[in-house]
């Protein structure tokens, strides 16, 4: 079996704090068990065009703590066609790269699968993304520092809540996936919590806010996914205004800010954790799969299966959601 003597790193799609820890990780591996490594910028784009750099344990160092990636991200459209595959392998062929590990969500593993079956190449993908939506792990880099993030803004935001005796939507991230909202809900004690998981929401709102005022709470927090069936915060809002005339309302959508800053502990030591297993996988002569996390051990799922699986929302989350919402 060939042995691997050089291997490229990149991050792609939306950043998400913790990545830095992981390509630290990557590079500090890779050197260790004597192999050279390069970093591509700007994920598959870079790649197409020839931005690569080879890395030394100085060039990772005092990153670990830093949030976004000093690779750059991109989402690339190009390498989705055969043209542009062709041209990033032209790009990694001339330096003699022999392996990809790569940094980001499902998209960036299709890429990562298609392009390793086209050309022959080993590719070990390690979860990032702030949604925590990925199957085959508990946990994808990002997450709980967006978590803590979100949980930090909605205290602030109860604050002001309460004071002035207000109604707060607030918009979260997950485009596809409830994970931040139900989470962050929980932990803020959100009193009503919209995700793209759940069908029928916009009637049941409607009924829960009615029961909020019995109750005489003078001021509530409706935490909304984006992806949510009924749409964004502004839209839930408008839809429930016209029924609560007495309710002072106010809109606050997070953004990016969500994306972005230090990392949490745990994911610096899960991008820690998954950055020394993808060499080792590699190393292992595994390809086209993903190093995850699951029952505090690290698991290897290959990519057609993350890709393919759906990671559903825990359902007793919502109940618990709900119990304490009374
Ligand atoms: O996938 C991560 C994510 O932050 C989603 O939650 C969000 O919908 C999307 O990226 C936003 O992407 P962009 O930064 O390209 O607008």
């Amino acid at each position: 079996m060939h042995r691997i003597k050089k291997l490229a790193v990149l991050t792609s799609g939306g950043d998400a704090p913790g990545m830095n820890a992981a390509v630290r990780a990557v590079v500090r591996s890779a050197l260790y068990h004597d192999l050279e490594v390069y970093g591509i910028e700007r994920g598959y784009e870079g790649m197409m065009n020839g931005e690569l750099k080879k890395m030394t344990s100085i060039d990772v160092r005092n990153i670990i703590q830093r949030g976004g990636t000093f690779l750059r991200s991109a989402r690339s459209k190009d390498f989705r066609t055969v043209e542009g595959r062709q041209k990033a392998y032209s790009n990694i062929e001339k330096h003699g790269i022999d392996a990809l590990v790569v940094i980001g969500g499902d998209g960036t593993f299709k890429g990562a699968g298609v392009f390793s079956q086209e050309y022959d190449i080993p590719c070990v993908g390690i979860p990032g993304t702030i949604d925590n939506d990925m199957y085959g792990t508990d946990f994808t880099i990002g997450f709980d520092t967006a978590l803590n993030t979100v949980v930090e803004s909605i205290d602030k935001i109860k604050d002001t809540a309460s004071s002035h005796d207000r109604t707060f939507f607030i918009e979260v991230m997950g485009r596809d996936a409830g994970f931040i909202a139900l989470q962050a809900g929980i932990a803020t004690g959100a009193e009503a919590i919209l995700i793209p998981e759940v069908q029928g929401q916009e009637e049941k709102l409607k009924d829960f806010i009615a029961k909020q005022v019995e109750l005489n709470k003078t001021s509530q927090i409706i935490l909304v996914a984006e992806g949510n069936n009924v749409g964004g915060a502004q839209e839930v809002a408008n839809k429930v205004v016209d029924k609560f005339e007495n309710l002072k309302i106010r809109v606050n959508v997070l953004g990016h800010m969500q994306r972005g800053g230090s990392p949490t502990a745990f994911d610096r030591y899960l991008a820690s954790r998954l950055g020394v297993a993808a060499i080792e996988a590699l190393l292992d002569n595994q390809r086209s799969v993903m190093v995850g996390y699951k029952n505090h051990e690290v698991v290897h799922v290959p990519f057609n299966k993350t890709i393919k699986g759906h990671r559903n929302i825990n359902k007793e989350l919502l109940e618990v959601a709900n119990i304490l919402t009374i």
